[in-house]
């Protein structure tokens, strides 16, 4: 099959301690820290690397400041790793055992076997008319919202050489586009993902960059009460609440002192082979509804 999931990715940063400060307030868990580096990890076994001093594996920074270096992806058998960095030509492995290139924009992409750890799931039962499933039962606040997974990666690349770009997950890293909206970008699912996206390669800004890392959490109580909490820890909000149209997921966004965003996601479209690419010649709606108010003269 091929590349299931993100596996690993690395920022590099210049405050590490604000940085750790983040991510813990986000909800991931600290699984290393030293003086120069710190390594968090989701609930399905995903690492996020925050180093002050990256490896001389990975490729330039593409933009100053905090940005994302690398993203390794998790292969399902070593069959497939095997076929995948043939098809890639030109890696370098290290200790670790992670094949490391570089893509056309030069974002470093890894290459490695998929560790998922099992993180079950039980929705929040919910109630509407004809279709209880919640008796003598009130719900509580979830208090401590833990992200599942890191669930996709949307990078900014420049409008000359998008097409290579592209073609880089789709022709050697076997990624499917699902979406391609022509102004805009092309969200593309990874072969052993069923998320309507696992990446996306944005045009837009016509600049290189980190755009959003999205971490999937259970529910849409899970998306309002982290962004929340990290809003009283005191973090930034970048796009407040709100449902995409393509991919259909409730988000929230903050700016992270890592570089880019992060996203709270829940409830993505599912999609399998029979979903058709779908091409847009113009730019979808952002998003199917996002919150307003017209309390203290807030805008929306
Ligand atoms: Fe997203």
């Amino acid at each position: 099959m091929g590349i299931q999931r993100i596996e690993s990715v690395t920022y590099s940063i210049d405050d590490l301690d604000e940085c750790v400060r983040f991510y813990e307030d986000f909800g991931l868990f600290l699984v290393e820290r030293t003086g120069e580096h710190a390594v968090f990890e989701t609930l399905t076994g995903q690492t996020l690397q925050l180093d002050t001093r990256p490896g001389p594996l990975l490729p330039p920074p593409v933009e100053h400041g905090p940005t994302l270096r690398e993203v390794v992806w998790g292969v399902d058998t070593e069959e497939e790793l095997d076929r995948l960095v043939t098809a890639v030509g030109d890696t370098r492995q290290s200790a670790d055992g992670v094949h490391h290139t570089v893509d056309e924009t030069g974002f470093g992409v890894g290459l490695t076997l998929a560790r998922p750890k099992p993180a079950p799931v039980t929705p929040r039962p919910a109630n509407s008319l004809g279709h209880v499933t919640r008796w003598n039962t009130a719900l509580e606040a979830i208090t401590r919202v833990r992200p599942l997974r890191m669930c996709h990666v949307a990078l900014n690349i420049p409008q000359a050489g998008k097409d290579e770009a592209v073609a880089f997950y789709t022709g050697r890293l076997g990624f499917r586009p699902t979406d391609v909206v022509e102004p805009m970008g092309v969200f593309m699912q990874a072969p052993g993902d069923d998320d309507q996206h696992t990446m996306l390669l944005c045009h837009r800004p016509d600049k290189a960059g980190v755009n959003h890392i999205a971490y999937e959490v259970p529910g849409f109580d899970d998306v309002v009460e982290g962004g929340n909490h990290m809003i009283e820890r005191g973090w930034r909000e970048a796009r407040r609440l709100g449902r995409h149209t393509i991919g259909s997921n409730v988000f929230r966004f903050l700016h992270a002192p890592s570089g880019g965003r992060v996203e709270y996601a829940a409830d993505m479209d599912r999609v399998d082979d029979s979903y058709e690419t779908r091409v847009h010649g113009t730019t979808p709606p952002h998003h199917i509804w996002a919150l307003r108010t017209n309390r203290d003269n807030e805008a929306s």
